[in-house]
């Protein structure tokens, strides 16, 4: 099985796999390989720092590439023998440690295939790999629109789903029709139907699992068809690339454009300034929660849930303890977005991790309000 095979579109990849079929249910599919190659030669003692967006110095013992799914079952051979690897795609929700030890495998495969063309959506397959942001910009261009909300995300596709990442109106799940994954423990790939991944807000049963068991090899995408545009969001709803156009007219090439703007005008560029996006989750309170803060705090933002719950902006609750703009040694919170925690330079983990801790317990102390750190977080003894 090759990344060229992968990539093929003349064959569908159901009938090539049902020749290695193992097992299948309906949520789930599982193939075997008919042979492996074997990895690329690891490299010793490797900087991460310039690997994880966060920019934190790390220094990795053992880092190999992987550059074509044959190369499955060498890596879980290899993994047995060690404690769980360490999955590297664009290192854009990872806050990493100052050292480790586990194996680090960066995901290098690629390609973007249409698969189908049906009357009511795009079937898209895309490699782990492949950059987020670039794919989206080829999408928009190829005329596959149902993404533009979330372009500009830093990562790669196969990072993706793990923190099902959202924004401005979409969230990920929404957009997928399967996730295929290699089991690393049980040397197994297996093509997860979107009900079968767990999504939730921000998270995936590949999140809870923890690093070290599923490296997910490629997404999916089910974009629907016809198009319809996400434009609820305030934000983009007025930005001058929607100017004068009635709904009826909005192309998603506009919203990618607003999209782009915000962005860039709210959050740091993590080649500037090392940061991983959200470093806390929008914490979600119950109804009777929600109606004892809003006596005290009447101007508190929030987000009725279908439930019933309310999910309130975290960065608003941040902002109100003071941390907007404030700097802490070499880490600090970003001025334009109280959620983003940044690095300075030659900042750690730990130092990083106090600066959350802090902010967490101020938090907890203004509004009784638990906040829960959003990237994932890393050690060398296994997550
Ligand atoms: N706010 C403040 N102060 C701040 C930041 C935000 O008061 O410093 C309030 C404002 O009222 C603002 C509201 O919070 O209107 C929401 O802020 P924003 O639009 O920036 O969105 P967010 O809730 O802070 C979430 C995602 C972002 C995503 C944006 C846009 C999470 C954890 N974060 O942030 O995702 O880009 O919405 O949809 O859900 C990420 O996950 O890394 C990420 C950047």
């Amino acid at each position: 099985m090759s990344a060229a095979l992968f990539r093929s579109s003349t064959i569908s990849e159901d009938q090539e796999y049902s020749k290695f079929f193992g097992h299948v249910s309906n949520q789930i599919r599982i193939f075997t390989f008919p042979r492996s190659m074997s990895l690329s030669p690891t490299i010793n003692a490797v900087d991460l720092s310039a690997m994880n967006s966060l920019g934190l110095a790390c220094k990795a013992e053992r880092v190999t590439d992987l550059n074509d799914l044959s190369q499955l079952p060498a890596l879980s051979a290899l993994a047995c023998l060690s404690a769980p690897v360490v999955v590297l795609g664009g290192g854009s929700n990872l806050v990493l440690p100052a050292r480790l030890e586990r194996l680090v495998v960066r995901v290098q495969l690629k390609g973007i295939d249409l698969v189908e063309q049906r009357p009511d959506a795009w079937i898209v397959d895309v490699a782990a790999g492949e950059n987020w942001h670039d794919f989206v910009t080829n999408s928009i261009r190829r005329g596959w629109d149902g993404l533009e909300n979330l372009a500009l995300i830093p990562g790669t596709v196969g990072a993706a789903p793990v923190q099902n990442i959202g924004a401005y109106g979409v969230e990920l799940d929404s957009r997928i029709e399967s996730v295929t994954a290699w089991h690393i423990p049980e040397s197994r790939l297996v093509t997860f139907k979107r009900e079968a991944c767990g999504f939730k807000y921000r998270d995936s049963m590949f999140k809870r699992a923890g690093l070290g068991q599923w490296l997910i090899v490629r997404v999916r995408f089910c974009l629907p068809r016809p198009w319809q545009p996400v434009v609820g969001y305030p934000d983009v709803l007025r930005h001058p690339a929607l100017a004068g156009t009635t709904p009826e007219a909005i192309r998603a090439q506009q919203i990618y454009d607003a999209v782009c703007d915000i962005r860039r005008t709210k959050l740091p560029d993590p080649a500037v300034l090392g940061n991983a996006g959200s470093f806390f989750k929008n914490p979600v309170v119950s109804e009777s929660e929600f109606n004892a803060l809003k006596l005290r705090f009447a101007d508190i933002v929030s987000y009725p849930q279908a439930d019933g719950s309310f999910k309130l902006a975290a960065g608003w609750l941040i902002e109100r303890c003071g941390w907007k703009g404030k700097r802490q040694g070499r880490v600090g919170v970003h001025a334009r977005q109280a959620l983003v925690l940044v690095n300075y330079g030659q900042a750690t983990a730990s130092e990083l991790l106090d600066l959350a801790a802090a902010i967490k317990q101020s938090v907890l102390k203004a509004f009784g309000v638990v906040l829960e750190i959003e990237p994932v977080l890393v050690s060398d003894a296994g997550d």
